[in-house]
């Protein structure tokens, strides 16, 4: 199945999560911390899923497993079929809630530096970064600081930098989570776009009902800790997404189920939350 674009086609599993739980050891010292449990999980090639749940369900530890950040307690993470034993910078790339860039460097620098990091050809280093900050349209900002940007800019520019190591998967933890509503609309639609014709396979982590449905071919549900996927519902619309789909009765049906299914989730974790407190 493919859409107009060639995104959303479950041709070819790249990541594959099996059977993964973990476990951390608690912040007192006694006892642990069950952060996931037994996540089985498969994205195809090109996909674009979010990750959604109540805070503390496991969902930025499961990026980590991903990510090779984190060896699970159990399972394992597959991409491209070869278990994940460490980070990957050839092929994953991150985009974390803070735009993670160095205050010293300028923005062109700052992507410069995460290629050398990946050993890209030192010759089409720079030509490759400001092809990035181009599609993001900051090309007009290359030798300024990241002090003069504004938080919008700035995570655009992580997601330059992000871009720029064409990786065939990207991670993004709440990427858009410290700005305001507006600017993350925009941004969500910037991405549609320019995503739209790359087949890059994409794992979000967000808070926003809206940006979850805006943005995804499958949004996972996650339950109170220990996180567990509760429910996967399918979004199927081509990309790139217009501002339009965003008022659609199919937009609405979709964010009312998912509010439906989170819900009961987020209330567990704040009992649970209230447990601790007492
Ligand atoms: N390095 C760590 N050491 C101990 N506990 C951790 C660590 N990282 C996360 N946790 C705990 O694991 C649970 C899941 O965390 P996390 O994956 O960050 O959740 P989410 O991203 O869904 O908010 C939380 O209870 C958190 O406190
Ligand atoms: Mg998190």
């Amino acid at each position: 199945m493919t859409n107009e674009t060639g995104r959303g086609a479950m041709a070819e599993t790249l990541i594959k999560v099996e059977d993964v739980s973990h476990v951390f050891p608690a912040p007192d010292g006694g006892g642990e911390v069950i952060a996931l449990e037994g996540i089985d999980i498969e994205i195809g090639r090109g996909e674009m899923v979010s990750l959604i749940g109540p805070s503390g369900c496991g969902k930025s530890t499961l990026l980590n497993v991903i990510g090779g950040m984190i060896a699970p307690s159990q399972g394992a993470a597959l991409i491209g079929g070869a278990r994940v034993r460490g980070p990957r910078p050839k092929e994953v790339a991150y985009i974390f809630q803070e735009s993670a860039l160095l205050p010293w460097a300028t923005i062109l620098d700052n992507i410069k530096v995460s290629l050398e990091f990946q050993k890209a050809p030192r010759a089409t280093r720079d030509q490759v970064a400001r092809e990035a900050l181009k599609a993001v349209g900051l090309d007009a900002f290359a030798t300024s600081y990241p002090h003069q940007l504004s938080g919008g800019m700035k995570q655009r520019a992580a997601l330059a930098r992000a871009l720029s190591l064409r990786t065939d998967v990207l991670l993004m933890d709440e990427p858009f989570a410290a700005l305001d509503e507006q600017t993350r609309m925009i941004f969500s639609e910037d991405l549609s776009r320019l995503l739209a014709n790359e087949r890059k396979t994409i794992l979000l982590v967000t808070h926003s009902l809206a940006e979850a449905v805006f943005l995804s071919d499958r949004i996972f549900v996650f339950t109170s800790r220990p996180g567990r996927i509760k429910a996967v519902l399918e979004v199927d619309e081509p990309h790139p997404r217009s501002p339009a789909f965003m008022t659609s009765p199919k937009f609405n049906d979709l964010r009312n189920r998912l509010y439906e299914l989170l819900r009961d989730e987020v209330l567990a974790a704040i009992g649970k939350d209230r447990q601790g407190l007492a």
